[in-house]
């Protein structure tokens, strides 16, 4: 016998896949949900979110383009270039020198250290630039000229062209600098050197011929006396354009390709000594520096050996077992990042073709050698401060990374003695 269902059944079983159509469906939505909510979380909270790059890189790279969790969230950015410019020229101001730095927000600015040994500034109202590229390298270059205080910084924007920025003492502002106009494009990578240095050992410097004149001619034009400055910065992997401008010029020139280094480290230059010759120092592919000369002075006879106008490497000048992105710098002593992360500073006789070391040192606390963050920037200065003819006090000052939210200052006496250790106070 058949039995007829019940429609109240019916409607009861009807009723009950609808509600089950719907818990499955809310089941569903929430798994779905949840599974994208927990992803997400997943994805922001994960330990590792590191460039390209430095996946099979990560000697050549610093601070967040390794590890998300590396960048700074107080102090200094995590990676952050580092320049002093040095204020002997200024004998109104009590100030010994600025130090510009790229903050943990991304921003460069710079903080000010006084004769009276205190640091002022550092703070938003300091700010130079906001548009610079994360662990950009900074240069600085400062002088008087003709009764103006003058100061340059050039760093990379994040859209890695080459920037500068100008500040007189005549506007009190830091306006756009002349080499903006070339949106010069640098390596695309997270760690390129890049160095400015101040043009000050030149008589009859060839580079002249390269700047044209009015007519398009080629400049026969001597620019002695005048003043400048060169640039170095990194064109791909193993390459560094220099460029330079002289004082008066409405333009930078392109000048040498300097084939063959390891353009993730640093560069350094001296050129403010005594005599005609001017000296730049790159590392390169052997993990090695290379100090290399030039002299103007075209009233002595070019030879093999000391040729005029000309770059050469001194082959006793090199200094290997480097830290591949070392930065560099001289100031009294040529400072670089040793490969055990060390800090060393060398005793370079600079002499062109006849350049040697005679000796070094490290930076050390009392419980030995005071590593900086593996390819941190560093720069360095020295300082006198004179009473008549009597040294007061005089000090070598050296800047660089330990931690990453730091910028760690070393002094010394600078006839030697011992380091002593003190970090910066930055302002949030
Ligand atoms: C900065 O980055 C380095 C890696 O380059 C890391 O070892 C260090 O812990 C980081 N510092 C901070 C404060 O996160
Ligand atoms: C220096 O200043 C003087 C007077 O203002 C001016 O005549 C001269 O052209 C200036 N020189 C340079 C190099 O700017
Ligand atoms: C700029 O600085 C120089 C050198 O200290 C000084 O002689 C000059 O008066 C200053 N100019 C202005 C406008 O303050
Ligand atoms: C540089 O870039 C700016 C903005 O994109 C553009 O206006 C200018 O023409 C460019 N200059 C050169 C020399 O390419
Ligand atoms: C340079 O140093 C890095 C890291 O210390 C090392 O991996 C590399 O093999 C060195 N290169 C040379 C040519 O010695
Ligand atoms: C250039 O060389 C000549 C010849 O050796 C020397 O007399 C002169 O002092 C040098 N010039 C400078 C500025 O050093
Ligand atoms: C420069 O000199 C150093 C020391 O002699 C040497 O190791 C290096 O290979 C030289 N570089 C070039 C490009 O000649
Ligand atoms: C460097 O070495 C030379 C030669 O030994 C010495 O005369 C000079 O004082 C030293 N310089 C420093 C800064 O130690
Ligand atoms: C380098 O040394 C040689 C040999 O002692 C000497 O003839 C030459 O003048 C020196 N050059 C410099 C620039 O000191
Ligand atoms: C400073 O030294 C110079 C040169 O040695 C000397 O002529 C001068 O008298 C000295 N001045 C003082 C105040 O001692």
């Amino acid at each position: 016998m058949e039995q007829s269902e019940d429609p109240r059944n019916r409607g009861r079983r009807k009723r009950w896949i609808t509600i089950l159509a719907i818990l499955i469906f809310i089941v569903l939505a929430l798994g779905l949900g949840l599974g994208l909510g927990l992803t997400l979380t997943k994805k922001s909270s994960s330990p590792k979110a590191t460039d390209p790059f430095c996946q099979s890189n990560s000697d050549l790279c610093i601070g967040g383009y390794l590890d998300e969790a590396y960048y700074s969230k107080k102090g200094a950015f995590n990676g952050s270039g580092i320049a002093v410019a040095g204020e002997s020229w200024n004998k109104d101001q009590r100030r010994i020198f600025t130090l510009f730095f790229q903050h943990w927000s991304g921003d460069l600015r710079y903080m000010q250290y006084t004769t009276d040994r205190k640091w002022i500034g550092g703070d938003k109202a300091q700010t130079i630039a906001s548009d610079a590229k994360n662990a950009t390298p900074i240069s600085t270059v400062a002088y008087a000229l003709n009764g103006t205080m003058v100061f340059h910084l050039f760093y990379v924007s994040r859209d890695n062209l080459l920037r500068q920025r100008t500040w007189t003492n005549d506007t009190n502002i830091w306006d756009e600098g002349l080499l903006n106009k070339l949106n010069l494009s640098t390596y695309d990578n997270p760690s390129v050197g890049l160095q400015a240095c101040w043009k000050g050992n030149f008589y009859g410097d060839s580079d002249y011929t390269k700047f044209p004149t009015p007519s398009g001619q080629e400049n026969q034009q001597h620019f002695s006396e005048r003043k400048g400055m060169d640039l170095w910065y990194a064109l791909d992997g193993s390459t560094f354009q220099q460029y330079s401008w002289y004082e008066g010029q409405d333009q930078w020139k392109a000048m040498d390709k300097w084939l063959g280094k390891n353009t993730h480290a640093g560069v350094a230059c001296y050129s403010w000594g005594e005599g005609t010759t001017t000296y730049a120092m790159m590392v390169n592919q052997a993990n090695e520096t290379e100090i290399w000369w030039k002299d103007t002075n075209t009233t002595m006879p070019s030879t093999d050996e000391h040729p005029i106008n000309s770059w050469r490497n001194s082959s006793n000048g090199a200094i290997d077992n480097v830290y591949p992105t070392t930065s560099m710098g001289y100031t009294t002593y040529f400072y670089a990042q040793m490969a055990d992360k060390s800090m060393k500073g060398f005793n370079v006789t600079y002499q062109a073709e006849n350049t040697t070391i005679a000796d070094s040192f490290t930076i050390t606390d009392p419980a030995g050698p005071v590593y900086g963050l593996a390819g941190t920037h560093l720069t360095m200065t020295a300082y006198a401060e004179m009473e008549g003819n009597t040294t007061l006090w005089d000090s070598l000052y050296v800047f660089y990374q330990t931690k990453g939210d730091d910028i760690a200052a070393f002094t010394r006496p600078i006839k030697g003695g011992e380091w002593t250790e003190g970090s910066l106070q930055i302002p949030q």
